[in-house]
């Protein structure tokens, strides 16, 4: 057997929605491509390929496939798999979540268990998190598309965030490479009850807005007083970055997961471009810009 399985790359937080929201983008993401075979062979070709782990113990596609096998109690089967990337390796977009998707849904595919989307989910969990830490905001908008809302970790329950809203993104990739687990330890390990309900209100405004087409409030809502404090001090120019996509016109402008790229929502595709601009001459010629829409669909099995 031989098929190809695309996973769109994500912003986890969507700025005040630490761990719990997570949007799919569009245009961005890596394709795999699975053939079966007798012992399991890794290659990847493409952005940031030379980073990629080729031992299966250690790549989040074959540790996931590993545990889709274990989760449905049957014997391995392993493949050959060929990656080809453009999401950055630590770079925020999303990328291990990508690739424990597509090893949970190749698994799946080779197994004739596709139906089993909760054993998916939780061999993709499985995976990313010996990587990056327990989340699923990347992983649940991989896999489903959209804006997704993870309601319970542990029971894998997820609400979609219906997106009622024309918006352009902007993602901005600095020249710096930010693990999850390091960009996890600078976090606040408690919050005051004014903070707490201060992030609360941007994260309920933020899904509300999107659900309600509400411009306005969507700006509101695209305030993170809790993870970005801590974590923009890692990505060099961040305040003077989204200072200036404000001024350009941008709903916000935040960290995207736990960075370095940072993202900006905007009204228009002009207004977008000029965030990458601006950004890009704030934060060095070495910065990679990318102007996209979300994308509403998740994974695929394309062939
Ligand atoms: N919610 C995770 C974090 C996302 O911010 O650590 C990582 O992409």
């Amino acid at each position: 057997m031989k098929f190809e399985v695309f996973a769109p790359g994500t912003i986890g937080n969507v700025s005040s929605g630490f761990d719990i929201l997570g949007l799919a983008v569009d245009q961005m993401g890596d394709h795999f491509h699975f053939e079966d075979a007798k012992t399991y062979s890794i290659e990847a070709v493409g952005r940031d390929a030379s980073l990629v782990p080729t031992d299966p113990h250690r790549n989040t596609v074959t540790l996931a496939a590993e545990d889709f096998y274990q989760l449905l109690g049957i014997p391995s089967r392993p493949f050959k798999l060929l990656i080809d990337r453009s999401l950055p390796l630590s770079g925020g977009l999303g990328s291990s979540a990508a690739s424990s998707v597509a090893g949970a849904l190749a698994a799946a595919k080779f197994a004739d268990a596709l139906d089993r989307s909760d054993l998916i989910m939780k061999a993709a969990l499985h995976a990313e998190s010996a990587v990056s830490g327990m989340h699923l905001d990347n992983i649940a908008p991989c896999l489903l598309g959209g804006m997704v809302l993870v309601q319970d970790l542990e029971k894998l329950k997820v609400y979609p965030v219906p997106v009622n809203l024309e918006f352009w993104i902007t993602l901005i990739t600095p020249d710096v490479k930010v693990k999850t687990k390091d960009a996890r330890r600078v976090l606040a390990s408690s919050l005051t009850t004014a903070q707490w309900t201060q992030q609360m209100a941007h994260c309920t405004t933020l899904a509300l807005a999107m659900a309600r087409g509400d411009a306005e409030e969507l700006a509101f809502g695209l305030k993170d007083t809790f993870a970005e404090p801590a974590r923009s001090s890692l990505i060099p120019h961040f305040n003077a970055a989204q200072e200036n996509a404000r001024a350009l016109g941008a709903y916000g402008f935040s960290i995207s997961g736990s960075g370095p790229t940072c993202f900006s929502l905007c009204p228009t595709e002009a207004v977008a471009k000029k965030v990458a601009d601006a950004v890009k001459g704030i934060m060095g010629p070495a910065t990679r810009s990318y102007v996209v829409r979300p994308r509403l669909s998740g994974a695929e099995i394309l062939s």
